[in-house]
C-alpha cells in the first residue's frame, strides 16, 4: 500500500482546512494510506516512509511560515538522494499573494528532485487588515473543493502508480 504524506503548519486555520479537504477527498480513495501531520511534528523519517507528499503552508512575510521552513530545515539533508522522482503538491494560504511561499517551496521541491504532479493551489483569504489577519479563518466551498481535488489526485496517481 502507497503513502501519501500532507505536511502542514497553520496559524490561523485556514491552511489546515485546505490540509483536511485534501485529506479526506486523499482517504476516499483506495489503495493509499493517508498521513495528515503537522510539520512540527514532522521529520525526515516521515518523509523517506512515505510514497507521495503535500505540503501545505501559510505565507507569512512573502515566504512560507517559519514552521514550515523549519520541517525542511530538519528534513531536508536526510532526505536528499534518497526521495528523487516521488510525487508532489503544493497549497498556500495567503492573505493577498502567495506567490513567493509557492516558489520556496517548489524550489526545495525541485532540490529534492520530486516531481510535480499538479499545480500549486494558492487560496486567498483577502485578510488585509492586522484584525483580519489575526482572526480564525473559514474558507469557502470553492477553495476548499480545489484542495479535494489534489489530495484525490495525488492519492489516485499512487495507487495507480501512474507517477
Ligand atoms: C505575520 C504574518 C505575515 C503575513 N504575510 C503575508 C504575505 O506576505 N503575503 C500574503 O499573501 N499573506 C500574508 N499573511 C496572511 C496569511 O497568509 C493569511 O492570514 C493566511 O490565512 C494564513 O494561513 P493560516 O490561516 O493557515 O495561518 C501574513 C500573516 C501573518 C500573520
Amino acid at each position: 500500500m502507497k503513502t501519501l504524506l500532507i505536511v502542514y503548519h497553520t496559524m490561523t486555520g485556514g491552511t489546515q482546512q485546505m490540509a483536511e479537504a485534501a485529506a479526506q477527498a486523499a482517504r476516499e480513495q483506495e489503495g493509499v494510506a493517508v498521513r495528515l501531520q503537522r510539520a512540527q511534528a514532522c521529520g525526515p523519517a516521515d518523509v523517506l516512509a512515505a510514497d507521495g507528499y503535500l505540503f501545505a503552508t501559510p505565507e507569512n512575510l512573502a515566504a512560507m511560515s517559519g514552521i514550515m521552513k523549519d520541517f525542511f530545515d530538519r528534513s531536508y539533508y536526510g532526505v536528499l538522494d534518497r526521495v528523487n522522482g516521488r510525487p508532489y503538491a503544493a497549497m498556500i494560504c495567503a492573505g493577498s499573494d502567495g506567490q513567493n511561499a509557492l516558489r520556496q517551496v517548489e524550489r526545495i521541491a525541485t532540490g529534492w528532485r520530486l516531481k510535480s504532479v499538479a499545480p500549486g493551489v494558492i487560496v486567498c483569504t483577502h485578510a488585509q487588515t492586522p484584525e483580519r489577519i489575526l482572526a480564525r479563518k473559514v474558507l469557502g466551498a470553492e477553495d476548499l473543493a480545489r484542495c479535494a481535488e489534489v489530495g484525490a489526485g495525488l492519492a489516485a496517481g499512487l495507487a495507480l502508480g501512474v507517477f
